[in-house]
């Protein structure tokens, strides 16, 4: 009979096409290079850039009175709010420490950080494309992960990181 000691870790090796995991013990970066600017008031900072599946888990970071422009998401986005608050100008609800929340396909939004608050900082999950929009919903632009990717390259070389930094996050 095979040993089955709930402590023996798996003993085989991991099918050999697997991509390796991502580990990163300071999400929130002591390093203020690693926060990628990306609008006035607006950085993100990259966990994953999942190039292969065509999403990017990244934590937002969105200063005093800082706006995330109006954009549309054809996929859904999952985020989960570290620090601040921040609200949608389409909908009622606050975002507050400790919330999760799912955008559904279909959502238009406009991310707003109100005045007295010094930051926010949130965890999201954005699959696919971000549509940025003018309010009739006409296309100005996108980002996608390959955006994301080159926003990264070109950051990370300007302040001394070196353009293969953002290696370690795209699987
Ligand atoms: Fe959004």
């Amino acid at each position: 009979m095979k040993d089955n000691d709930p402590r023996m870790p798996y003993q085989l090796p991991f099918p050999k096409d697997a991509l390796e995991e991502i580990v990163i013990p300071d999400a929130v970066p002591q390093d203020e290079r690693l926060w990628v600017p990306q609008a006035e008031n607006v950085w993100f900072r990259p966990l994953c850039l999942n190039r292969s599946q065509g999403y990017w888990m990244n934590l937002l970071k969105v200063r005093k009175a800082g706006v995330l422009s109006r954009h549309r998401h054809p996929q859904p986005v999952h985020g989960f709010v570290l620090k601040g608050r921040w609200h949608y100008l389409e909908h009622d609800w606050e975002a507050t420490p400790g919330a999760y929340v799912y955008e559904p396909p279909g959502e238009t939004h406009t991310l707003v950080v109100p005045e007295d608050v010094e930051e926010m900082i949130t965890y999201f999950q954005v699959n696919g494309v971000m549509c940025y929009v003018d309010p009739w919903g006409e296309v100005l632009g996108y980002e996608d992960v390959f955006t994301k990717i080159e926003l990264c390259r070109k950051h990370f070389t300007e302040v001394g990181l070196g353009e293969d930094y953002v290696e370690r996050f795209i699987r």
